[in-house]
C-alpha cells in the first residue's frame, strides 16, 4: 500500500488513492500481469462514459458522474425512497399473541423461531459479503452507490430480526446461534460461505478470466440463490401467518424486507447480465451448466429447510407445496440470468404470493398500502 513517508508527486499520490478505492495495491500498478491481462491501469483524465465498466474498469471510481448505468442510480434512488426502520412498526399484538399460551400452536412457534433462526444471521452474512467482498470488486461508482445503500438495508434487516426477538422475549442466544445448531439452517449457510469467502479473501483480485468467473459465480449465488431462493420459504411462512391475522407486526416487517430484497435481487440480476454483456468470454456452456447445478442444489437445500420448519404442515402450508413453489422460483432465476430452466412446467402453488413477490416493478409494490414515508415519522397504512 501507499507509504506517505515516501517522496511522491501529487499525481502519484492521487493515483494511489484511486487504486486503493478500487481495492488495488499501488505497488501492483502495471499494465499487464503475468497472464497478459490489464489489472491496474487507472486514467487520470476526466471520466468518459465509454470507459466505465462493471468490473476491471480503468475509469476513476471516485467520480460518480457521468452515469453509464442509469438503472443502478435509479435503484439507489428508489431504495432511499423506500426507507423504513423496524421500531416504527407496532409489535403489541404479536407480543400478546406470543405470550398467550393458547395463542399459537407448537408447530407455529417452531416455524417462527426457525424462521428467525435463519434470517437473523443471514442478513449479517449478506452485509459482510457486500461490504467486505462484492464492493471491492465492482469498479463502477453508481453500482457502488447502490451497494452502500444495500449494505445499510441488510443492517436494517438484521435490526428487524433482533427487534422481533427482543419484543417477543425470545432466547436471543438460541435464535442467533441456530445457524450453528440447526442442520437445515447450517446447511444453507455452509453452501453459501465458500462463495462469500472467495470475494472477502484480501488476496483475491479480478482481471483474469478465471477470477472474473469466480466473481460472477459468487454474484449469481448471492443474488439468485441466497436472496432469490433461500429467503422465499421464510417469506411465505411469515406472510401466511400475517394473512391469518397472526404475528401481524412481524409480517409487516417482512413485507418491507421482501420489498428491499426484491430490489436487491433485481439489481444483482442487472449487474450479472451487464457483466455477461461486457465479458461474453466468461459465459461459457460449461459455466452455464455449473450455474444450473448450483441453483438445483439451492432448491434441494431450501426444500429440506421447508420440511424441517413444517414437519407436519401448518397454516394450510406443507413442505410438499414448497417443492413446486421452489421449482417455479428457480425457473424464474434461470430465465432472469439466461440459463435453461430446470423444471419444465413448474407452476406457482401460492398465487397470493405471486401478487407480492413476482412483481415486474419494484418500487411501487406497496403503493396501495403505504401512503407516505417521512424520515423520523410513522408509516401510514390504509
Ligand atoms: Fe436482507
Ligand atoms: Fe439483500
Amino acid at each position: 500500500m501507499l507509504n506517505f513517508e515516501d517522496d511522491m508527486t501529487p499525481a502519484a499520490v492521487s493515483a494511489g488513492v484511486r487504486m486503493a478505492s478500487m481495492g488495488m495495491d499501488a505497488n501492483t500498478n502495471k499494465d499487464k500481469d503475468e497472464h497478459g491481462y490489464t489489472i491496474a491501469s487507472v486514467s487520470t483524465g476526466r471520466i468518459k462514459v465509454e470507459d466505465k465498466r462493471i468490473i476491471n474498469s480503468t475509469a476513476d471510481v471516485n467520480q460518480l458522474v457521468p452515469f453509464k448505468y442509469k438503472w443502478a442510480w435509479e435503484k439507489y434512488l428508489a431504495a432511499c425512497a423506500n426507507h423504513w426502520m423496524p421500531q416504527e412498526i407496532n409489535m403489541s399484538a404479536d407480543i400478546a399473541l406470543w405470550k398467550n399460551p393458547n395463542g399459537l400452536t407448537e408447530d407455529e412457534r417452531r416455524l417462527v423461531m426457525r424462521n428467525l433462526g435463519f434470517f437473523s444471521t443471514a442478513d449479517s452474512l449478506a452485509a459482510n459479503n457486500i461490504s467486505l467482498g462484492t464492493y471491492r470488486h465492482i469498479s463502477n461508482p453508481e453500482c457502488r452507490q447502490y451497494l452502500l445503500r444495500q449494505a445499510f438495508e441488510e443492517a436494517i434487516h438484521t435490526h428487524s430480526y433482533q427487534y422481533i426477538v427482543e419484543s417477543l422475549g425470545m432466547d436471543e442466544g438460541e435464535i442467533f446461534n441456530m445457524y450453528h445448531e440447526v442442520p437445515s439452517i447450517r446447511d444453507k449457510d455452509e453452501f453459501l460461505l465458500p462463495f462469500i469467502d472467495v470475494l472477502t479473501n484480501p488476496e483475491f483480485k479480478t482481471g483474469t478470466p478465471e477470477n472474473d468467473q469466480k466473481l460472477l459465480r459468487s454474484l449469481i449465488v448471492f443474488a439468485c440463490i441466497m436472496e432469490g431462493l433461500f429467503f422465499y420459504v421464510g417469506f411465505v411462512q411469515i406472510l401466511a401467518l400475517g394473512r391469518q391475522n397472526k404475528m401481524t407486526g412481524a409480517a409487516e416487517q417482512y413485507q418491507y424486507i421482501l420489498r428491499d430484497e426484491s430490489m436487491h435481487l433485481n439489481f444483482g440480476v442487472d449487474v450479472i447480465n451487464q457483466i455477461k454483456l461486457e465479458n461474453p468470454h466468461l459465459w461459457t456452456p460449461a459455466f452455464r451448466e455449473e450455474i444450473r447445478g448450483l441453483i438445483q442444489k439451492g432448491v434441494e437445500l431450501e426444500y429440506r429447510y421447508a420440511e424441517d420448519t413444517m414437519p407436519r404442515g401448518v397454516l394450510g402450508l406443507n413442505a410438499g407445496m414448497f417443492k413446486e413453489y421452489l421449482r417455479f422460483i428457480a425457473n424464474r432465476r434461470c430465465q432472469q440470468i439466461g440459463v435453461d430452466v430446470l423444471y419444465q412446467g413448474a407452476t406457482n402453488p401460492f398465487p397470493w404470493m405471486a401478487e407480492m413477490i413476482d412483481l415486474k416493478k419494484e418500487k411501487n409494490f406497496f403503493e396501495t398500502r403505504v401512503t407516505e414515508y417521512q424520515t423520523g415519522g410513522a408509516l401510514s397504512w390504509d
